[in-house]
This record gives C-alpha cells, structure tokens and sequence, in this order.
C-alpha cells in the first residue's frame, strides 16, 4: 500500500483540473470519468512517451490506429463473445450486483447479507447497433481491448511494409468494458485508454521474448518515475489466464489501495492470428482455434529458413492509461513540512510528464512592459516544442509558487522590476523540487530549458 491516499488524489485531481466524474452535474456516470485541463496534458504526455520509446526509438515496430467499433465476428473468432465475462453474483436483499472474486465470507459487500445468488456469466463487452435498422442482428461492440484490430490488419501492415519477423505493431486507443463494479477512482472504469504492443516472433522463441518484454516494460515504467520497488512482476497461471494467453506476467504497482495490476504482459501464442485465418489446416496452429468459416485472410508470414508460412506468435504488453496515470500520481505526490508551521503538496513528475512545463509569471499584474516581456518569454519557449507554457498573470507570487508546485511545474519564471530596468535583462528561474530561485540572463534561458528537457 502506498502513503499516498485515494483522497489525497481525489481532491488534488478535482482541485486542479486534472480529473473530473463525468457527467458530475446529472450524478455522474459510474465508471466513467472526464480529463481537465491539466489531465489531458499529463494523459498525452504518458502516451507519447509510450508512443517514442516504441515506435520512433525502435526500428522494429510500426504504428496503427484502428477504429473502435467492431465487426461481431472479430470478437466472435477472437473468443470475447463466448468467454470475455466476470462471474456475477446478486444480493436477494439489496438487490445489488458484485463481482463474485469481490465477494468475502460469503456476504454482500453493500449490505452483509448472505442472501446470495449462484454465480452467472456476464459478458463485459457493450454492444450497440450499427446502421438505421436496429432489428437486433445489425450490431457490433465497442472493442474490448484495442489489439484485435492489430491482429485482423496484420496483413496489411505486413504488405506494406515488408517486415519480418520478429517485429511489433503498437496502438494507442479507447477501449470499453461493462466493468460490474467500476471502482477506486479511475482504476477499474468502463471507458479507458490501453497502449498495446502486439510483438510477432517465431514459434520457439517465444519465451525468451515474454521474458525480455516483462524487462523492457519494468524498465520502461522506472523510467516514467515509478520506484523498483513498488512494482512487482506476478507470474499468473492457471484458471487466472486469459482465453487466449498461454503465460502472462502481470506488473503490479502499489496503488492506494493496494498491490494491483499496471499493465500485462502476455504470451498469445499464435491463437488470435490462427483464428482469424482461412484455411487454418494448411498451418502448423499450436492454440485451439475455432474453425473459421466468414475469414478470408491468411495471417501468416513467410518463414525464409525453412521455405514455408506459418502463423507467428504473439508477446503482448498491454498497459492501461489510466492506470499508468493514477500510479505515477500516487508516486510523485507529496506532502512536505517546511518547517515553521508551513507546508506544501508537490507533485514530483518526471519533467517530460509534467502537464505544464514553465509557467511565466509577471510579478506585477497587468503591468504593460512586464507583460510584454512575459508574452516575448513565452513566445521563445514554446518555439522549443517541450510543451504547454502558461502565463500566469495573477500578481501573486505566493500563490502562483503553491499552484504550480501541486501541478507539478518544474520551472516557474518571474519577470520583475529588474528585467525590465537593468540591462543585460534577467528573470529568476525557481526550481519545483529544490524551491531554490537563480537570477538568469534572458539571452540564456532558451538554452537552459531546453538543456533541462530535450
Ligand atoms: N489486450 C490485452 C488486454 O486487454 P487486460 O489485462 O485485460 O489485457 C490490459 O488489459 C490493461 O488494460 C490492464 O493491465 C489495465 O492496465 C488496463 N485495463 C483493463 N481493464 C481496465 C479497466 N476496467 N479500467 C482501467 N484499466 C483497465
């Protein structure tokens, strides 16, 4: 469990502008949730880190972005229709809906009733109709999880790009699910963003992939500024695999609320692909497939050594966005004593994460020639494509100082008095973390931001 409490989050999240309940104003929509000002920046900012460290920084991985409504029989032939459910259990008393792996002793988690039904099957994907003619065969699902599309293109990427094996497809986009019990903030919700990296390798050589996968994303996480030792890499087996994964390392954070999973990390095996193809007897498919009637796709690859085509295997690592959001909030949140009966919140993100990067502030509001020299300042800083630079033209230092320190600014710029009076021209630089200020020449303050983020 982390020091950092749900509430804590909560507060500092509506506060702020980072993350509101949607639809607050009607009651709100359970398990859903609206990104503010601020939480779209940090949201964009995890996802293009993701996005650089896997398509740009790699040579072995393209991009794709599919849409999110989905043909049925993707999710026929995928197995989602006939086995992407939560056991279900209703309380006869309170006539409420739990999840039965959330139930304990046998009682209603609303009400401690032990007036329970007999666990069902609920399937968590939404359906909706597609077209004018809504007679109940016309429809689709939002998608589950964003990967299927990876697989039912993976032909098209393949010919327009002539890779081979091993080499990946990464996809960054929304995904639903009709979670029975949406909770701890936005943990478990029915609208959420995953990052998902479909890796293709060669059968055999699978396990050492998933093994080298569970490094890189355990790096890749410390990297984003969450501690070694809050994650944890569980090896799931068993009854607790997905349908289609033949291993899967889930890499735990500590969250509020507990040791939970970040993101997965799955051996598919060659079961998606497989089961999208035609013709499925002319490939040596390891999974159990369902025989494929609608499909006419052949997803394979040309395997040069041995002069034949096979259905490559499949390392997934799937992260959440939102989960990846409130773990790198609960890690950089802190409270600190500064003596004397003060205190401050800081939010000590990685600089790259930081929603907003500078913040320009004029130390005299509306002062016309300070003003000038803000607009110019921020003006210069934003032709360096670190990010959002905001202009806070409040006139109180303090305060502005307190804000920018709960959002995690890394640097806050004052203009004053001297910059405009004294030649050369100067402003402070205050640092987020130290809290110490430094006087700067202007002429040097573009090569010193961006020596501290590019
Ligand atoms: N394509 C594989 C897949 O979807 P998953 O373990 O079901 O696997 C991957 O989901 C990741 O998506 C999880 O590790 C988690 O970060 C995120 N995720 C799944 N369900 C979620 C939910 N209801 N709310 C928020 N994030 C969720």
């Amino acid at each position: 469990m982390s020091a950092t409490s749900m509430e804590q989050l909560i507060s500092l999240c509506k506060r702020r502008g980072i993350i509101f309940q949607s639809a607050e104003i009607y009651g709100g929509l359970q398990g859903v949730y609206d990104f503010g000002p601020l939480g779209v920046e940090l949201k964009n900012n995890i996802k293009n880190a993701w996005w650089k460290s896997m398509v740009y920084e790699r040579d072995d991985i393209e991009g794709l972005d599919s849409a999110i409504l989905t043909h049925r029989k993707v999710l026929q032939y995928s197995g989602h229709e006939d086995t992407f459910s939560d056991p279900l259990v209703d309380c006869k008393q309170c006539k409420t809906r739990h999840r039965a792996d959330h139930i304990k002793d046998n009682k209603c988690p609303n009400c401690g009733s032990a007036d329970l039904t007999e666990p069902r099957e609920f399937n968590l994907m939404f359906k909706t109709s597609i077209g004018p003619v809504d007679d109940g065969t016309n429809f689709g699902y939002l998608r589950p999880e964003t990967a299927q599309a990876i697989f039912t293109q993976f032909r098209n990427v393949v010919d327009s790009t002539a890779r081979k094996l091993p080499f990946g497809i990464a996809q960054i986009g929304k995904s639903f699910r009709n979670e029975i019990t949406p909770r701890n903030f936005i943990f478990r919700v029915r609208e959420f963003e995953q990052m998902e990296l479909e890796y293709f390798v060669e059968p055999g050589t699978d396990e050492e992939w998933h093994e080298t996968w569970k490094n890189e994303r355990l790096n890749w996480w410390v990297e984003q500024g969450l501690k070694r030792e809050n994650l944890v890499a569980q090896d799931i087996e068993g009854d607790d695999l997905a349908h289609y994964a033949k291993a899967c390392f889930d890499i735990e954070y500590k969250f509020p609320h507990g040791l939970e999973e970040l993101e997965g990390v799955a051996n598919r095996t060659d079961y998606d692909l497989g089961n999208h193809t035609k013709a499925q007897n002319e490939f040596e498919i390891t999974a159990h497939v369902h025989p494929n009637k609608d499909s006419n796709a052949k997803l394979c690859i040309r395997d040069e050594v041995n002069n034949k085509w096979i259905i490559p295997y499949v390392i997934e690592p799937s992260a959440g966005v939102e989960r990846g959001v409130l773990a790198l909030l609960t890690e950089a949140y802190e409270e600190e004593d500064l003596g004397e009966g003060n205190s401050r919140i800081v939010l000590k993100l990685k600089k790259h994460l930081a929603p907003v990067k500078v913040s320009v502030i004029p130390l005299k509001k509306n002062h016309e020639k300070i003003m000038e020299t803000c607009f110019e300042i921020k003006k210069r800083l934003l032709k360096l494509g670190i990010g959002r630079v905001s202009l806070e033209n409040t006139g109180n230092i303090g305060k502005a100082y307190r804000r920018n320190d709960e959002i995690g600014t890394p640097f806050c710029i004052t203009v004053d008095f001297e910059t405009i009076e004294k030649t050369p021209a100067s402003v402070t630089i205050r640092d987020r973390d130290t809290m110490q200020q430094e006087r700067i020449e202007l002429d040097k303050l573009e090569e010193f931001i961006r020596g501290q983020f590019i």
